[in-house]
């Protein structure tokens, strides 16, 4: 064996070696089966083919091959419990295989996997098994061709062994093609059994021991196995090769263990580095070691490839896989995340054969650790809690652990049945797996009956109503109140957290927490009044809360963050709404009927309200009213409400039912749903109140702690809807402040008293459009005397006047003229002026009819000349044209060939 197979070439050699052989390359489906409800996860190379085995799909080739990404920890293919214990089984593997859909058969099949094995690889023939089907349980017989074709070979023929149907009759599952297969395996030699010390054992093919390793599977598919159990002939033969990537890259590196190739021992060694161990600690654990690099291969692919942890299905297997490794990293002392940093070294490596790797690293890390964190969440309780059952069991001299109590673990702490089970077997103990299902399937059927079942798509639409039965399964039983309109601290109890949108006991500092309390004073936002903040204090813990919801009727839920210490289900607590920021809300909800009222009361009873905000710096009032509101009515409104509050009139609230408050006239909104029983709110004495609305929102007591009361904004917001935002109590004042301040920038800016303002900003307005109007004239004398001066520049060729020049003007027209204006002053000559608009050349030429007869100083044809020069064209009249170009920089150049084009033209005079 030699060095030089690294996996990446014993991969490529395999497909190469088919590939030659007519084979097409395909490439590795996912591990998520597509339109197959018989699978859970990609089981088999062949899976992705099994309608052409069936012969209801074809495909463009009859001879494929590839690596297929497979796991096997569900179903008829289940190694889980093997994964970690041995050092040949894995719950994620690559499967090499080859295909022959109706072409070749048993004979090349054999022949190519000898010739591959034995020549390319370079096996020694004579560690080669091979077996062949005999039927022990019917009436299938012998598979007489398999023999005859293996003793074409160079095998020993010693090495030729039949196998009944367990062995080898392969079946994808309980249903689907099947067929008598032949395996071929590979002798390690004695010192590879790691069974030697067992009494009676003897290794050998297809026993138990790790000696005589399976190494690939040639299926010979003639049968579709039905539900019923019927074997039924298919119309044609295939063939299906399966070859155990990781055991040939063991084997071709000399390797006793799969761990201990390049595929996994990269993966080991990161997590030595992490842990900090030593070599020797290492060599002493490799459980642990095992379990790690083999499980964050399955979690990265699977995520890959788009499961994510759940409950139940895929999702579930993910989580169980990711937690079972969490669980043995605490055996290694790990207390941190550090799956999620791993994913990293198995992309490196695989990233090329499975690109859907690298491209969603990201997610896949972020997934990994988000579920790291939340299982370290209950992990130390779950293992606490399993540690007891595990003694009181011990105790009671028995030995198994009750189903019951696994499916506790498993529902409320987080911990897998699966990992219950590693650490009740480190034990010495066994678990009740059927009482375990029993408790499970329970459970599913109470969640049917909830009728969460239906809304699986939706986390949320599941989560709370489990929250909710979660909360009332528990004893003693939880009384939920909820009384915004009392004091604004309560002393409570913690009745669940759920962190993550996970159902918790426990939280830590630093995590974003949904609390549900026994009793809360805090306003959850309902009939525009928004939700309260505030904070929850615990015996040692502190978390704010930011954001208050009700997801589902009679569940309210404090979200936050934790800040200091523990949460934990069942804490007494004080609860505490931010006081100064409510009172500021109460103001502006009362505030916001007697808006509604002197609204009504200016603009007509036609008004309606369309939707309202009660914020604590400023409410927001939408009503139907179809013109803007006029200065004085607006200064009216402000005047109604305002004598309302000066009036310090009662604020009072009853509970009536809603047929009656109706016939009482108090104002309902079209859009609320009302309950049988409603709470109305009046402003006024009962005798005369001033205001009477259905609401269930928080008030001031007396309508003078509203304080002040401001229209700061209106305007239209659609057809017939207007909106007024104001401000009362503090909000007033910051708005009057606010204004003053800029009054008093601007008095101080101008020097004049605040009281001037007007006057003075008027008079400063006149001065500044007579001062306009000076520029303007001053602009147009200077720009003249400029002109003037470059009269004097005139230079005289042939006694012909000719000025060049380059001048600063925004377009062609000035640029025009300006040359008009010249032509007039010079009585005649040449002028050539230049100038650049936006980045470009632009040149203009004049001259006069006269020049042009008696000089033939054509203008046109001076210009097309000059064009030229700055990279353009141009043309015009024979006394004005003008050209345009590309070279701005060359300007002075053309400008500077005019005298001597002057020349040149005079001299060719006829
Ligand atoms: N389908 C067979 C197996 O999975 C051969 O590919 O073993």
């Amino acid at each position: 064996m030699t060095e030089a197979w690294t996996s990446e070439k014993i991969r490529q050699t395999f497909l190469d070696y088919f590939e030659a052989r007519d084979h097409t390359v395909v490439p590795s489906a996912s591990l998520v089966p597509q339109d197959d409800p018989t699978l859970l996860f990609t089981n088999a190379g062949m899976n992705q083919f099994k309608d052409v085995f069936l012969g209801t799909g074809t495909r463009p080739y009859t001879r494929a091959t590839d690596t297929q990404k497979v796991m096997r920890v569900a179903g008829k293919h289940n190694d889980l419990e093997d994964v970690g214990r041995d050092g040949t089984h894995h719950t994620l593997f690559e499967m090499l295989g080859n295909w022959s859909f109706g072409d070749y058969y048993k004979k090349e099949a054999i022949a190519w996997a000898w010739d591959l094995l034995t020549r390319v690889y370079g096996l020694a023939s004579d560690r080669l098994w091979a077996t062949f089907f005999k039927d022990d349980e019917g009436d299938l017989g012998i598979d007489e061709e398999a023999v005859h074709h293996w003793r074409a070979t160079t095998i020993d023929p010693r090495h030729i062994l039949p196998f009944g149907r367990k062995d080898n009759f392969w079946e994808m599952g309980d249903t689907g093609p099947c067929g008598p297969s032949s395996e071929i395996f590979y002798d390690r030699g004695p010192a590879a059994c790691d069974r030697q010390t067992i009494a009676d054992h003897v290794c050998r093919v297809n026993g138990d021991c790790e000696r005589f390793t399976e190494v690939w599977n040639l299926v010979f598919i003639q049968y579709n196995r039905h539900a019923s159990g019927d074997l039924e002939p298919l119309p044609a033969q295939h063939i299906d090769t399966g070859l155990g990537f990781e055991r040939l890259v063991a084997l071709l590196q000399d390797q006793t263990s799969n761990y201990r190739t390049d595929l996994f021992w990269p993966i080991i060694e990161r997590v030595q580095v992490l842990v900090g161990q030593t070599d020797a600690q290492r060599e002493a654990s490799l459980v642990p070691y095992r379990v790690i690099a083999d499980h964050i291969r399955a979690v990265t692919f699977l995520i890959g490839d788009g499961v994510l942890p759940a409950n139940d299905g895929r999702g579930y297997v993910l989580r169980m896989i990711l937690r079972r490794a969490v669980r043995f990293g605490r055996t290694l002392g790990f207390t941190q995340p550090f799956m999620s940093e791993l994913a990293d070294i198995v992309v490196q490596k695989m990233g090329q054969v499975f690109p859907e790797l690298p491209a969603r690293i990201d997610f896949i890390k972020a997934t990994i650790l988000g579920e790291e964190k939340r299982f370290l969440r209950t992990l130390d309780q779950g293992l606490g809690r399993l540690e007891e059952i595990i003694d009181e069991v011990k105790t009671e001299g028995a030995t198994e652990i009750p189903g019951d109590q696994a499916f506790f673990l498993h529902d409320t702490l987080g911990l897998p049945f699966e990992v219950t089970r590693d650490i009740v077997l480190e034990h010495g103990l066994t678990i009740d797996e059927a009482g375990y299902q029993a408790e499970r399937e329970a459970q599913r059927a109470r969640g049917r009956a909830a009728g969460a079942f239906e809304l699986e798509a939706d986390v949320h639409a599941q989560l709370y109503p489990q929250l909710q039965a979660w909360i009332q399964s528990q004893t003693p039983k939880w009384e939920l109140a909820y009384d915004p309109y009392g004091a604004l601290e309560v002393g409570t109890r913690v009745v669940a957290l759920l962190c993550d949108d996970q159902i918790a006991t426990i939280a830590q500092e630093g995590d974003t927490l949904e609390l549900v309390l026994a009793d809360t004073c805090f306003y959850v936002e309902s009939g525009g009044q928004v939700s309260d903040t505030g904070r929850i204090t615990g015996p040692d813990w502190e978390m704010t809360v930011t954001e208050m919801r009700r997801p589902i009727e009679g569940l309210i839920i404090h979200v936050g963050h934790v800040i200091r210490g523990t949460p934990r289900v069942g804490d007494a607590v004080t609860a505490q709404v931010d006081e100064v920021r409510r009172r500021d809300i109460m103001r502006n909800h009362t505030a916001t009927h007697l808006l509604h009222r002197a609204l009504r009361e200016v603009l007509g009873s036609h008004v309606q309200q369309a939707g309202s905000v009660v914020a604590p710096d400023r409410l927001r009032f939408d009503f139907n009213h179809n013109a803007p509101m006029t200065a004085a009515q607006r200064a009216r409104i402000e005047q109604i409400v305002t004598e309302v509050v000066l009036a310090d009139e009662l604020v009072t609230s009853r509970q009536e039912s809603y047929r009656e408050a109706l016939s009482q006239g108090v104002i309902a909104l079209f859009e609320e749903k009302y309950g049988e029983t409603v709470r109305v709110l009046r402003v006024g004495e009962p005798a005369h109140p001033l205001s009477e609305e259905l609401c269930g929102g928080t008030h001031v007591a007396r309508t003078s702690e509203i304080g002040a009361f401001l229209i700061l904004d209106e305007e239209g917001i659609g057809a017939g809807v207007r909106r007024i935002e104001a401000a009362t109590g503090r909000g007033a004042l910051d708005a009057v402040q606010t204004l003053r301040e800029r009054q008093e920038q601007t008095a101080a800016l101008l020097s004049t008293p605040l009281e001037e303002l007007p006057q003075r900003a008027a008079r400063l307005l006149e001065e500044l459009k007579t001062a306009q109007r000076e520029i303007d004239q001053l602009t147009r004398k200077l720009a003249r005397a400029d002109f003037q001066s470059l009269l004097n520049d005139v230079i005289e060729i042939d006694e012909v006047p000719v000025l060049t020049a380059q001048v600063d003007v925004p377009d062609a027209d000035t640029l025009r003229e300006m040359a008009d204006w010249f032509r007039d002053k010079m009585q005649g000559g040449v002028i050539v002026l230049g100038t650049v608009v936006d980045g470009k050349p632009l040149l203009i030429a004049a001259t006069t009819n006269q020049m042009v007869e008696r000089h033939n100083l054509h203008a046109g044809n001076l210009i097309r000349q000059l064009a030229e020069i700055v990279g353009g064209g141009g043309g015009g009249r024979p006394d004005m044209a003008q050209a345009g170009g590309r070279n701005a920089a060359k300007l002075p150049t053309a400008l500077g060939a005019v005298p001597d084009l002057v020349r040149e033209m005079l001299s060719t005079k006829h």
